[in-house]
């Protein structure tokens, strides 16, 4: 049976076209961001509380929201009000940029999927992090986990990226509980080439060596689209480096399974990414020690379930929440 979301709200988003949709959203979210009795009103949906620890943070349930639906960190209050266990925002890069032309992000209702090319559109390290300090001045910090996801910017040449890199985590780690690498995004051209292990090692031994007073949490973000040898010598790269935990994992480039009518340029997310993504989830289960965050194609209860069974210890949405709203985080947790 539909839920409320799916029978009043959604259809009234997607009558809109999707990023105006989901600036819509975003806009509401920022507004009741500021307004304690939205806040409370949106506390309906929460779900009851599973508490989970990891990386020494403490997360009341263990579903978070993925990268890239709040990506200049405006709505840090809304989402936890919602009930999510711990939020990333983000992907921040160095300097503010517009990302793609439009359209850029497509929705594909009959696959419960996503296309989206929108290319690290975001205000920029400076601002988002004027914006996190202001909200601390205010106490209207989350108490949940918030994570940082700082990618590079598209004008900074590959060779450069770790000082694009490193000028968001300078300005950025106080705010975080902990730091996304995102190394996996398709919209960004050459971005996937830092998970090559050269340049991931580079990466990571630039964040490593600046990790500031308080160690934070550094987790890398992957793509579905690895092999199992690129996987390997990803997870050695990161085990050598002491990053906490992996992301697994970002869209992806394999559209085999959508209709070519309907197919576009981007990386896809949504349920034709499940069973990719959970075997990676699963692979890195199998073969390293480190801890797997699994995103991708969770729907439901079941897609959720096959991601705690294939070894992750945290779980985050995207896509599924575009479709299934708010009470989807309830139906995960009740079924736990
Ligand atoms: C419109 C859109 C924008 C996204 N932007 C980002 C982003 O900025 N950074 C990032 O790491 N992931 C981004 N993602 C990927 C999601 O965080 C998530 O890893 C991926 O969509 C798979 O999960 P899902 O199937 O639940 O959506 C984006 C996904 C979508 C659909």
């Amino acid at each position: 049976m539909e839920n409320l979301y799916e029978r009043l709200v959604r259809p009234l988003l997607f009558s809109l076209e999707p990023e105006a949709a989901h600036h819509f959203t975003i806009a509401s979210l920022r507004a009741a961001s500021c307004f304690d009795p939205a806040l409370r009103a949106l506390k309906q949906f929460a779900p009851p509380s599973k508490p989970k620890t990891l990386f020494g943070l403490n997360f009341p349930n263990p579903i978070g929201l993925a990268a890239g639906l709040d990506k200049n960190g405006v709505a840090l209050p809304a989402w936890a009000a919602l009930g999510f266990g711990f939020i990333e925002i983000g992907t921040v890069t160095a300097m503010a940029q517009p990302g793609n032309p439009k359209p850029r992000i497509f929705r594909l209702p009959a696959q419960q999927a996503v296309i989206n090319r929108l290319g690290f559109n975001n205000e920029g390290a400076d601002a988002i992090a004027k914006r996190l300090g202001g909200l601390r001045a205010t106490g209207r910090w989350p108490i949940v986990p918030v994570g940082v996801n700082i990618g590079k910017s598209r004008t900074t040449p590959l060779e450069r990226a770790a000082d694009d890199y490193l000028y968001s985590f300078r300005l950025l780690r106080d705010f975080a509980d902990y730091i996304t690498l995102n190394v996996s995004s398709p919209n960004t051209p050459g971005l996937r080439e830092l998970q090559e292990p050269a340049a991931l090692s580079r990466l990571l031994h630039a964040i490593g060596s600046e990790s500031g007073a308080i160690a934070k949490p550094v987790v890398v973000k992957i793509s579905p689209d690895l092999t199992s040898v690129e996987l390997e010598a990803v997870l050695a790269a990161c085990e050598e480096n002491g990053v906490a935990g992996i992301i697994a994992t970002n869209t992806t480039l394999d559209h085999s399974s959508i209709p070519p009518e309907l197919d576009e340029e981007g990386g896809l997310s949504g349920a034709p990414l499940l069973e990719k993504s959970t075997a990676l989830v699963r692979g890195i289960a199998a073969n390293a020690k480190i801890p797997v965050i699994a995103s991708g194609g969770i729907c439901d209860a079941k897609s959720a379930r096959d991601k705690f069974d294939a070894g992750a210890q945290l779980v985050q949405l995207y896509t599924g929440f575009v479709y299934r709203g708010p009470q989807l985080l309830r139906e995960i947790v009740e079924a736990m």
